[in-house]
């Protein structure tokens, strides 16, 4: 079988469409943005009022500080924060021409909430997931429109890294599929084909090396500094893998590698017993202010 193709998109054509994005957390907030600064109309849902009101907030930070710094264009701002709406009700989501959701990482749930999308939203409306991990075709089976599903896996931070895996799952259709490419294309993101597979592309690869790193570090092979020295200056990795485990949080990066690794069974995925102690200690990066390094402000979470 040919490996899936990666297309070649041509220039934007920004019609705005109405975009519902689930769930205000980490990744939702960073696909609001990206969303709502691309042209978009952005209804941010989620099931925490304390979430939304922090979600909503978070979009409308990054934003002003993305014209602080020159990045982004006022009017664009203002007409991104004019087109955000936040809500606690899925009917707010009626009149999307796409939902992305990013809730919780748990099949069941986001097959739930796609079939209760069904009866909510209108026909022709698309539903991305973007899990990690989970199979696109199991979340799609909760709708009775599988074939308006689609796995868009946004990487983190989602603003600013420039890439989108698009999977299909076993009934995504054709339409669905090229409208889908055609949206990721107005948001100027590269987009990377890919199957419906554990951990698409990039988790697939970067999961099980990052815990070749950890268990480095657990026999002595190397320090912290030493083994993030090595990939960024001896393969020009962009950043170490204990720099990006700290942004990512050792929480997140245990589920990640569990799932992956329940659908696998690759040893390599399983999460070294370091990544157990460094949770039950709080040190889950960024977040707790302390990972593998310690960091003065605690408040940066994810930046
Ligand atoms: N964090 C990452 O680096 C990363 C990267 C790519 C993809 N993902 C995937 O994105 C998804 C979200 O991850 P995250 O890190 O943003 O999680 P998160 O815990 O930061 O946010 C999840 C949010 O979803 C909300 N929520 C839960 N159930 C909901 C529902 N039924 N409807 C609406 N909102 C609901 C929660 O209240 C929470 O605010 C997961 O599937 C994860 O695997 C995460």
């Amino acid at each position: 079988m040919n490996p899936p193709q990666t297309p070649s998109l041509g220039g934007p054509n920004v019609a705005r469409l109405r975009v519902g994005v689930l769930g205000a957390g980490t990744m939702g907030v960073g696909i609001a943005v990206t969303v709502a600064r691309s042209g978009h109309a952005v209804v941010l849902r989620d099931i925490s009022s304390n979430a939304l009101a922090q979600g909503q907030d978070s979009v409308r930070r990054f934003l002003n500080r993305s014209v602080e710094l020159g990045k982004l264009e006022a009017d664009r701002r203002d007409a991104a924060l004019a087109g955000l709406e936040g809500t606690l009700e899925l009917e707010a989501l009626a009149d999307c021409d796409i939902v992305i959701e990013a809730i919780l990482e748990d099949t069941e749930l986001k097959a739930k909430t796609f079939g209760q999308l069904d009866s909510i939203c209108r026909e022709d409306a698309l539903f991305h997931t973007n899990t990690s991990t989970l199979s696109v075709t199991a979340i799609a089976a909760g709708s009775s429109r599988p074939e308006r599903v689609v796995g868009t896996h946004y990487c983190n931070p989602a603003p600013m890294m420039p890439l989108v895996e698009v999977a299909r799952g076993q009934r995504t259709g054709e339409d669905a599929y090229e409208r889908t490419l055609r949206f990721i294309e107005t948001l100027d993101k590269r987009v990377v084909t890919t199957a419906d597979v554990p951990g698409f592309l990039v988790n697939r690869y970067l999961v099980p090396f990052e815990n070749d790193c950890i268990r480095a570090l657990e026999t002595n092979l190397g320090t912290v500094e030493s083994i993030d020295a090595a990939v960024t200056k001896g393969l020009r990795y962009p950043m170490g893998p204990f720099t990006l485990l700290d942004i990512v949080g050792l929480d997140i990066h245990k589920a990640v590698s569990m799932s992956l690794f329940e659908r696998m069974r690759d040893p390599r995925c399983a999460p070294p017993p370091l990544v157990d102690r460094m949770i039950a200690a709080g040190q889950l990066g960024r977040k707790t202010g302390e990972g593998f390094y310690t960091y003065a402000d605690s408040k940066l979470k994810g930046t």
